[in-house]
């Protein structure tokens, strides 16, 4: 067993002593954290990091666990359904599972496209986009790291939405309710969203799958509810990972791929700045040079590739680990690589160092951080020196928005995605990336 695996059953059982017996399988579906600032004054460099980690079920250091505590509270309407409900997710096992809904596609801008810009949340910490379900407009995180399309609605107690858009099922014409079905994402530590699920009418930019599945949140974990400029998340991973129950329903890119000029959705995400998803098409205006393309591992459910060699400053190639694995997240704010890789950058990096207080290198503001070149699916590509100072911690003191991992699978979050347009191609199950323009 490769010691990621151990890893993840390792932390899986520790996390979720109190919960179900969940194997490795549902790792990548712990998407939710938010870790919101109500104070916030700048990017959070150690909260980014604690997010990633939770999301992947990482290992956390004591430094940045204390944090943690606060998240779990449930808040619901109903009884939290903490113990029982959740011994029975044992999600995951794809084969032979059945996606329901009967979910039909239509591009219905003439040409098949559909685009909707994408706001960067708090200097960049997550990037929200509008999305129109059942007529009704709401702010969505999309995150190609997971597979579940949840949203904040009527459900929720009034507390629990103060602040939010929410969906509300019975103003729409086009809602049914998918009896008996339930979902539920959480987080080791305990936090996430669990509820019920109908299917309408979701349209992105343009792009729209009538009886699309929406899973409404019955409860949601405090960090979501302080967090109200996001509204719910919206999975652009593989089915596989969807968690609905009994019947896994298709992620929206799914369900409209067939449908679109070209089965591909793209990720242009900047620093400090308004970007935008795109379905259908790659807009070539939106790069230099030509898009490298490559072969995408789906064995886990995420858009996986190799990812073993890497570069300072287009310096000597080297190997990280053999047969390292890597996914392209937009759900995940930094990038988290194999530790010979953060070692060797920030060895280039005066004054950096692995700071155990701040839970990652941190280095001097004023210093120069030199570009990385990182092996994406046997290509290098490049996250540029000024994307990787992430966040200040004090005056003189910046947090690295790259990260060392030592749990095996390696994420390339937004840090990368600020560098690199990216195509998501789900008709050959291949990714494309290029400089940004
Ligand atoms: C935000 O800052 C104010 C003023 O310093 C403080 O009173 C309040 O408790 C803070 N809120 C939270 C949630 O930390
Ligand atoms: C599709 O139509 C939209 C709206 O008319 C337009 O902005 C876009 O460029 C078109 N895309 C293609 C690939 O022709
Ligand atoms: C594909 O991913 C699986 C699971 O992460 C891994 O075990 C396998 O080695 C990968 N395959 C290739 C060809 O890299
Ligand atoms: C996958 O599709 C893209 C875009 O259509 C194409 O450029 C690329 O060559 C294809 N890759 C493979 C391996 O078929």
């Amino acid at each position: 067993m490769q010691s990621f695996a151990k890893l993840l059953l390792l932390f899986g059982l520790l996390a979720l002593a109190s919960a179900s017996p969940v194997g490795i399988q549902k790792r990548g579906v712990y998407k939710v954290e938010r870790v919101p600032n109500p104070n916030y004054t700048g990017r959070n460099g150690p909260r980014a990091l604690l997010k990633t980690l939770r999301k992947y079920r990482m290992p956390i250091p004591a430094s940045v666990a204390g944090a943690a505590q606060q998240q779990s509270e449930m808040i619901s309407k109903r009884e939290p359904k903490r113990g029982k409900g959740r011994g029975q997710r044992q999600k995951g096992q794809n084969g032979g599972a059945a996606t329901t809904g009967q979910a039909a596609a239509a591009g219905s801008a003439a040409n098949g496209t559909g685009l909707v810009t994408n706001t960067p949340e708090a200097n960049d910490v997550e990037y929200l986009s509008p999305v129109t379900i059942g007529g009704q407009t709401l702010n969505l995180d999309f995150d190609s790291g997971s597979s579940d399309l949840w949203v904040f609605n009527s459900q929720l107690s009034t507390a629990a939405t103060q602040g939010h858009t929410i969906y509300d099922p019975t103003k729409s014409t086009t809602f049914a309710l998918m009896q008996g079905a339930t979902f539920e994402i959480s987080y080791g530590d305990g936090s996430g969203a669990a509820g019920n699920v109908g299917t309408d009418t979701v349209d992105i930019g343009g792009a729209t799958v009538t009886n699309q599945a929406v899973e409404m949140a019955t409860a949601v974990s405090r960090s979501f509810v302080e967090d109200t400029n996001n509204n719910g998340l919206l999975g652009l991973a593989f089915s596989t990972l969807n968690t609905v129950q009994p019947a896994q329903q298709k992620t929206f890119f799914d369900n409209v791929k067939d449908s679109l000029a070209e089965p591909v959705f793209t990720a242009d995400l900047r620093a400090q700045a308004a970007g935008a998803y795109e379905f259908g098409r790659v807009d070539t205006s939106k790069f230099t040079g030509a898009m490298t393309w490559v072969p995408v591992n789906t064995t886990d459910g995420f858009w996986q590739f190799t990812s073993e060699k890497f570069a300072v400053d287009g310096g000597t190639t080297q190997t990280s680990t053999a047969g390292a694995q890597a996914i392209a997240d937009t759900g995940t704010t930094l990038l988290l690589a194999d530790p010979a890789v953060a070692q060797a950058y920030y060895a280039q990096v005066d004054g950096a160092v692995d700071d155990e207080q701040q839970g990652g290198f941190t280095f001097p503001c004023d210093a120069t951080l030199p570009d990385l070149q990182i092996d994406v699916g046997g290509t290098m590509a490049t996250v540029k020196g000024t994307d990787i100072n992430f966040a200040q911690v004090d005056d003189q003191t910046c947090f690295g928005g790259l990260q060392a991992t030592t749990a095996g699978l390696q994420i390339y979050g937004d840090i990368f995605f600020k560098s690199n347009f990216v195509a998501f191609n789900g008709g050959n199950n291949t990714l494309g990336f290029a400089q940004h323009a």
